[in-house]
């Protein structure tokens, strides 16, 4: 068991606001264009597609993907998508919305150690805004790193427990300018990018990209910076596939701010 039952509590009580694009989920909504294009172009790449439909047919499984905002997009894409979430309250709300806007998206209750069978691999995992609310952080991204199909890819996206990420992410994004919910984040589960990359690589995968995003609060207005020390995704591929990773980025362990960004 990875997950937290008071975090699980808590997402199921926001379940019924996931889809409302000004309310507690509001930031998620703000990345949502961001991350997809970036990460549709990475897998795009990896697997030398191109053309007007370069997903169609790719294996997602999106891990923790609440009420499926960045399931949906992809779905429409063409990937062949899979969604876990803890929350039962999540799923429910993903599958009625989904059913709405008549796409087919296997959806499953429960942490990926119980929703996903053992054989089960997929092109791309995504564990995205996840790994800081769980309790065994490593036991997530293993098993999440256990089904990247060989040559496949994992995204994981998170916050680096920086005294920037406690005045930015904590003070003010939840007291200052409360785009998110008090309690939100607990700043002692943030991740830094450097143990995020020990835990993948442990897990057979290897570094492929890594770069900081960047969150407006008054604008609601996000953007991919150098800079990981508040918000961060990283990208990791398991090397026996179609095409060798990029140049693996070598993370700073002095300053943890060197991003190549490639693409
Ligand atoms: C901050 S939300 C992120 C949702 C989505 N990934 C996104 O970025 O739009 C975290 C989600 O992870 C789910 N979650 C937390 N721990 C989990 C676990 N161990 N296994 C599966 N889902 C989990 C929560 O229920 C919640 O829906």
């Amino acid at each position: 068991m990875t997950a937290l039952a008071s975090e699980i509590d808590r997402f199921n009580r926001l379940s019924a606001t996931w889809w409302n694009a000004v309310g507690p989920m509001r930031p998620l909504h703000v990345v949502n264009a961001l991350r997809q294009d970036y990460i549709g172009a990475r897998i795009a790449a990896r697997f030398g597609r191109t053309g007007p439909a370069p997903l169609a047919g790719i294996r997602i499984v999106d891990i923790g993907c609440g009420a499926g905002l960045l399931c949906e997009p992809f779905a429409r894409l063409g990937a062949q998508v899979t969604g876990v979430d803890a929350a039962a309250g999540n799923v429910a709300a993903a599958r009625i919305h989904a059913a709405a806007e008549r796409l087919a998206i296997d959806y499953r209750i429960g942490e990926p150690a119980a929703a996903l069978r053992d054989d089960e691999r997929f092109d791309a995992v995504l564990l995205l805004e996840v790994v800081e609310h769980v309790d065994d952080v490593d036991g997530l991204v293993r098993r999440a790193a256990r089904h990247v199909a060989p040559g496949g890819l994992l995204f994981v996206s998170t916050i680096d427990r920086t005294w920037r990420s406690f005045a930015l992410a904590i003070v003010g994004a939840e007291y200052v300018f409360r785009v998110l919910p008090r309690g939100t984040h607990d700043w002692r589960r943030f991740v830094r990018p450097r143990e995020l990359a020990a835990m993948a690589t442990g897990a057979g995968l290897a570094l492929a990209d890594l770069r900081g995003m960047r969150y407006l609060p008054v604008l609601h207005r996000a953007s991919w910076v150098r800079d990981t020390s508040v918000n961060y995704i990283a990208e990791f591929a398991r090397g026996d596939g179609p095409a060798p990773p990029a140049a693996a980025p070598v993370v700073d362990a002095a300053a943890e701010k060197e991003i190549p960004c490639g693409s």
